[in-house]
């Protein structure tokens, strides 16, 4: 059964939800305000490296069923829901910054038809759906929490093959309304109050960075006491209570949701009275793993950071992705360069030029001369370069692996010295 489906904003969520619906069958209009993205995104183009996005955004314009259009208001008047996906950004006290979503419920409240539902897919506080509500002036209007758990770099699977969907509605008719927009979706629909929806959502990543902290912390012990974190992680794995994913150890998580989330969880649970230690600990565990990784670099150059060469394969938040939002990689090779070091950096999703960073286009260009090469980010093709390749165009051969992704024992048999995470 197809519905009208209008999408405000067009970032990573809105682009991917609003390409998803229409390639489940629901015809959907994506407003914008930026005209040359809203015009980009009708010629089939996609502004963000998303895996498969591509292709599902060109059926979708191609189809019919997928449109772009400027401004909210052309998107909404003979919409049956209307998908709230704005950005909601770190505020200056840690809590996040509603004003993009109030100032969308605005714009659409006096436009929407009678019994249409507002969803709110970007993460929320505890509490938005009834700040949309107000902000939307309209009594025949429902107002659902809809969280997505899109993972970048695999939006589109995530969108499609979820593990969960979950609603957040007090209104029976307009859950119902709700669940029938995700038929062809093969997952457990759960429906629960608002306040429960938006709270998961929450509660789930900051759980996520909760277990990469304890892998890092883990990784710290591991390094002291001469264990390998690799067989360690493994062997935790095997307990389905534990699970093998998000087990890696690296530099620190990153990117646009997590650092924001953790705090806004922490600021939701403060302000409700709760003082989230734990949470606390998991968010200064992060920062901490930026200062290991810097002592790390900083050691394999027997503590003589200013004036070295500093060479990083990898510089996006995580592998798949161009965003360099919140990245650790950048965190950490922008403290090498307070310390003197030249940075020179390569990473398949980066071609533009950054602040005190050389960003070349080839992996064996950006170790020339290198006095340490560093591996930030979790892209697989770093592990196939030819490290012989690479030791005979650096200064020195050494490898600080903050991803564990290449072979140490190789490494050192073809004279490099190496450090991993949580491994010697
Ligand atoms: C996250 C959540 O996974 C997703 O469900 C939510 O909707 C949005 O936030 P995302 O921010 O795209 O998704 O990235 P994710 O894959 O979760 O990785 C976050 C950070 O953790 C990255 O910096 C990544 O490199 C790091 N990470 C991830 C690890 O260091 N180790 C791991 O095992 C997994």
């Amino acid at each position: 059964m197809s519905s009208k489906i209008a999408i405000i904003g067009t970032g990573y969520v809105g682009l991917t939800t609003g390409a998803c619906f229409a390639h489940l069958g629901h015809d959907v209009t994506c407003a914008d305000i930026d005209s040359s993205k809203v015009d980009m995104l009708n010629r089939g183009e996609i502004p963000i490296l998303e895996p498969g996005l591509d292709k599902i955004v060109k059926e979708g314009v191609d189809s019919g069923r997928l449109k772009f259009v400027l401004g909210s208001e052309n998107a909404v008047t003979d919409c049956e829901f209307a998908f709230l996906c704005v950005p909601t950004p770190q505020g200056e006290d840690d809590s996040a910054d509603l004003s993009y979503i109030q100032a969308a419920a605005r714009e659409i409240g006096p436009l929407l038809p009678p019994e249409s539902v507002v969803v709110n897919k970007s993460t929320v506080p505890v509490g938005s759906t009834k700040v949309v509500e107000r902000h939307l002036g309209r009594s025949d209007v429902h107002v659902i929490s809809n969280p997505e758990f899109l993972r970048e770099g695999s939006a589109v699977q995530d969108f499609l093959h979820p593990d969960r969907v979950v609603i957040g509605c007090s209104n029976t008719t307009a859950a119902v309304k709700a669940q029938s927009l995700y038929l062809g979706v093969k997952a457990p629909i759960m429906v629960t109050d608002p306040a429960s929806a938006e709270t998961i959502k929450y509660a789930s990543n900051a759980f996520l960075a909760t277990k990469i902290s304890y892998v890092n912390a883990i990784a710290a012990v591991c390094e002291a006491v001469g264990a390998n974190v690799s067989d360690v992680t493994l062997g935790m794995g095997y307990d389905r209570r534990i699970g093998d994913m998000f087990l890696n150890p690296g530099p620190g998580w990153g990117g646009s949701c997590f650092p924001k989330d953790t705090r806004a969880m922490i600021k939701i649970a403060e302000n409700a009275g709760y003082h989230f230690h734990l949470l606390n600990g998991v968010v200064q565990v992060n920062e901490e793993q930026f200062d290991r990784m810097v002592d790390k670099v900083e050691n394999a150059l027997g503590g003589q950071v200013d004036g070295a060469t500093v060479a990083s394969w990898g510089l996006t938040f995580k592998a798949n992705t161009d965003d360099l939002r919140e990245s650790p990689a950048i965190e950490i090779l922008n403290r090498l360069a307070a310390k003197g070091a030249k940075i020179r950096a390569y990473d398949p999703g980066c071609k533009k030029q950054l602040e005190n960073i050389e960003v070349v286009a080839d992996p064996y260009e950006a170790v020339d001369g290198a006095d340490v090469l560093c591996v930030l980010t979790e892209w697989d093709d770093f592990k196939w370069y030819d490290m012989e390749e690479v030791g005979g165009r650096m200064g020195h051969r050494r490898v600080v692996d903050g991803r564990n992704l290449l072979d140490g024992h190789t490494l050192k048999s073809k004279g490099f010295t190496y450090d991993g995470v949580g491994r010697r």
